[in-house]
């Protein structure tokens, strides 16, 4: 069915203030999103999302909006906006864009009228302000960047963020607020846009009587108890009203959820029939490179979401995380792993989701000077924690320039780039056998072409060594086979037509000798 696109999709997600910067301020922005459209569509995805790029003093990186119906002027425009959906929809390209509903920036209308009117006042009340007892906050919940979740005002009243204190929560149980999403919804959506990924979707409704948690570090609580503030089972009536105003579109525009729960149960929640399309599969994300576990939390997915009727999803790294290259250890072994994870990903049914520069090999930025940094979590944390910065750094297009061709030669871009990411620029890896760029391009065109490749919703798994994982997908009469070496030896593998492999194999007779950290695609 030509809707249901997202099924089977590869979503590119564009970090907007470091994907390519047009006008030089050292600053990605829309237009260098639109300049680089051909490169996208060449490397054979779907669909963009895009990070926030709204009115914002960026204190988060634009998770703090102070105008949703507008474009920061460091970014773009509003019609800078609608040419690059418009461009993107000419390069057969789909575009979703960011929606923040938990929060908005303390610079929003709303929050300065806040601030401005009474305790009790209906001003105050699209926010959840609350009062304390003495000099202590409401309640223990703390912040996902460090520290209380509380900020108090000088006429004694707190109000609650689960961010930073420049990211105040909306009170969603305020029909003002749900109205007015359902408005911005609709504003970008008659712009063109064909759905939305939710920021903090497991966040919006609060548990009544804003119960204390008890404990500390309750954020890395999650996957063992339920929180008063995340996940709650009120948020799916919000959902479903969002649902409605998609479907009012046609075809019926997608929402994706950012929502981190306990279980791949708990996130099919989101992905009933009259809720959203999809959700990041943090489960995923976070298991680390091993076979047993990598293969259960495959099987969890594919039995859990495809339950609900939704495909399941992938996503090794996105903005908030360390990249994968180096999260399975870094360094050569650690790309060659990042490597032969995109040929496991890439054939697992469902839908999967890119970071910008995985597909240069790309690693997490680890020393930044400290004066650089600018995510809010390093200060929040008292300096215990670098925060995001390292994953944000600007993306190398060509081997030369001040910035890579990020931006025009002569300008800085907003976090200094490696100078070794000269050779692992877009310019240098093009056309080279064997780079990481040209792997992703094979592997994307082979994925649409390929009918067993994307489409349905299992796997069949074939005996293999307990550290390989081998299975097949079969459609349209054509059976393709997927085997990935986690261990030490060399894997003895059947041979037949190979379609790719993520590096050098040896073959052996009949068989494939699959080396250490490694994948291949083969027909029999
Ligand atoms: C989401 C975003 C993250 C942001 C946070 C607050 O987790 O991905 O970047 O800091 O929400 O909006
Ligand atoms: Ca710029």
């Amino acid at each position: 069915m030509a809707g249901d696109w997202w099924r089977d999709a590869v979503i590119y997600q564009v970090y907007v203030r470091s994907f390519a910067d047009d006008n030089g301020d050292g600053i990605g922005d829309l237009p260098g999103i639109r300049s680089r459209l051909p490169y996208l569509a060449g490397l054979g995805v779907d669909a963009l999302w895009i990070t926030p790029f709204y009115t914002s003093p960026m204190a988060d990186g634009g998770y703090d909006v102070a105008d949703y119906r507008d474009v920061d002027p460091t970014l773009g425009t509003l019609d800078d906006a609608r040419g690059l959906v418009r461009a993107a929809h000419g390069q057969g390209l789909k575009v979703i864009v960011d929606i923040v509903p938990n929060h908005t920036s303390s610079r929003h209308e709303w929050f300065r009228q806040a601030l401005r009117s009474a305790p009790g006042s209906p001003e105050r009340d699209r926010y959840l302000f609350r009062e304390g007892t003495g000099d202590a906050p409401p309640n223990d919940w703390e912040s996902v960047f460090g520290g209380g979740a509380w900020t108090r005002l000088p006429d004694g009243q707190w109000y609650l963020h689960l961010f930073d204190p420049t990211q105040p929560d909306l009170n969603w149980a305020n029909p003002q607020v749900r109205d007015e999403f359902h408005d911005v919804l609709r504003f970008w959506l008659d712009l063109g846009v064909d759905g939305f990924r939710i920021d903090v979707a497991h966040g919006m409704v609060k548990q009544d009587g804003f119960p204390d948690v008890g404990a500390r570090e309750q954020h890395k609580l999650l996957e063992t108890r339920p929180l008063p503030y995340f996940d709650q089972d009120g948020v799916h009536e919000i959902y479903r009203e969002w649902r409605k105003v998609l479907d009012t579109y046609d075809p019926p525009r997608i929402g994706v959820a950012e929502a981190w729960t306990a279980t791949a149960e708990r996130l099919a929640r989101y992905l009933r029939p009259d809720e959203l399309h999809q959700a990041f599969n943090f489960h995923y994300l976070t298991t680390g490179w091993e076979a047993r576990a990598l293969r259960e939390v495959v099987d969890h997915s594919l039995t859990a979401i495809p339950a609900v009727g939704a495909p399941a999803t992938w996503v090794l790294s996105n903005h908030d995380v360390h990249r994968h290259a180096t999260r399975y250890g870094g360094g050569p072994a650690g790309v060659r792993r990042a490597r032969a994870a995109i040929l496991l990903m890439l054939a697992l049914p469902g839908s999967v989701y890119l970071y910008q520069g995985e597909e240069l090999g790309l690693e997490e930025v680890l020393d930044l000077p400290e004066e650089v940094l600018q995510d809010p979590m390093w200060e929040r944390s008292g300096h215990t924690d670098r925060g995001r910065d390292g994953c944000r750094v600007p993306i190398p297009w060509t081997r030369g320039g001040s910035a890579l061709g990020f931006g025009a030669d002569g300008s800085t871009p907003w976090l200094p780039q490696p100078r070794a990411w000269s050779e692992l620029s877009v310019e240098a890896q093009t056309g080279a056998e064997g780079s990481t760029l040209e792997l992703y391009r094979g592997a994307l065109h082979t994925r649409r072409e390929h009918p067993a490749l994307g489409a349905g919703d299992a796997v069949d798994w074939q005996d293999s060594e307990p550290e390989v994982l081998w299975f097949s997908r079969t459609a349209a009469g054509r059976t393709l086979h997927c085997a990935v070496n986690l261990g030490p030896e060399p894997a003895r593998l059947p041979t037949g037509t190979v379609l790719l492999a993520s590096d050098e194999y040896e073959v052996d007779g009949s068989h494939t000798l699959l080396p250490t950290d490694t994948s291949v695609w083969w027909e029999a």
